[in-house]
């Protein structure tokens, strides 16, 4: 089962993977976390490339970029995971070129799932949680962790855009969800770490009764 988390940054989709992590491994599954951008060998650097604030990058650098450290994680991280039987967690995914470049930077949505489809090579996600939230909120408690971690310097290109540009991003996770509500199920990123885990294991647990069906 392949499983992605999408959101705005400070949704908390970290804190959320490692929670849903526990819930798998506890009911005996053998779980491959992963995230995007890094995911793979190559892919830390291309995510220092991508997320770095002293990066100029030109907008279809970007997506071509997160499009690369795609395809390689898919090929090398991904599908050998969920060949090995293992259920596939992953910390953003294909919707987030859909949205960030898509809604964020402007480039047409079709040509973005032709390029993610390539990228991809045919293997989209079973379930997709989005974590939602307003985009202040969002905003603040990504700075926050950003500052804790000390990653204001390295990691905080996408955290610098503006209010604006978050509010589009929020506002195209909940379009895509609509567009695929046979795959998408949007959580409320305001309640509690433990409601928020709850939740998403309900719904992940229905999903797999539903697969196995
Ligand atoms: P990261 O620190 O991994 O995530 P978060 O801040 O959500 O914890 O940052 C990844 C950033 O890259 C995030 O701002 C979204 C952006 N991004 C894209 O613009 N397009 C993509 O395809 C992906 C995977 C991420």
């Amino acid at each position: 089962m392949f499983i992605t988390l999408e959101g705005m940054e400070g949704a908390g989709k970290s804190t959320l993977l490692q929670g849903l992590h526990k819930r798998f491994q506890a009911a005996g599954h053998a779980v491959a976390l992963t995230r995007e951008p890094g995911g793979s060998h190559i892919g830390g650097a291309l995510r220092s490339i991508l997320l770095s604030p002293q990066s100029s990058l030109a907008n279809e650098t970007e997506l071509l970029l997160f499009l690369a450290d795609r395809a390689q994680h898919v090929a090398e991280v991904i599908r050998p995971a969920l060949a090995d039987g293992k259920v596939v967690l992953c910390d953003r995914f294909a919707d987030s070129t859909m949205v960030y470049q898509g809604c964020g930077r402007g480039f047409d949505p079709d040509l973005l799932y032709t390029l993610n489809d390539v990228a991809v090579a045919g293997l989209w996600p079973d379930t997709t949680l989005i974590l939602d939230l307003p985009p202040e909120e969002g905003l603040r408690r990504a700075v926050q962790r950003n500052k804790t971690l000390c990653k204001t310097d390295d990691e905080g290109r996408f955290e610098a855009e503006t209010l604006t540009f978050h509010t589009r991003i929020r506002e195209g996770f909940l379009t895509l969800a609509a567009q695929h509500p046979h795959r998408c199920v949007v959580l409320d990123a305001q309640q509690s770490p433990q409601r928020l885990l709850d939740a998403a294991w309900a719904c992940v647990c229905s999903r797999m009764a539903a697969k196995r069906c």
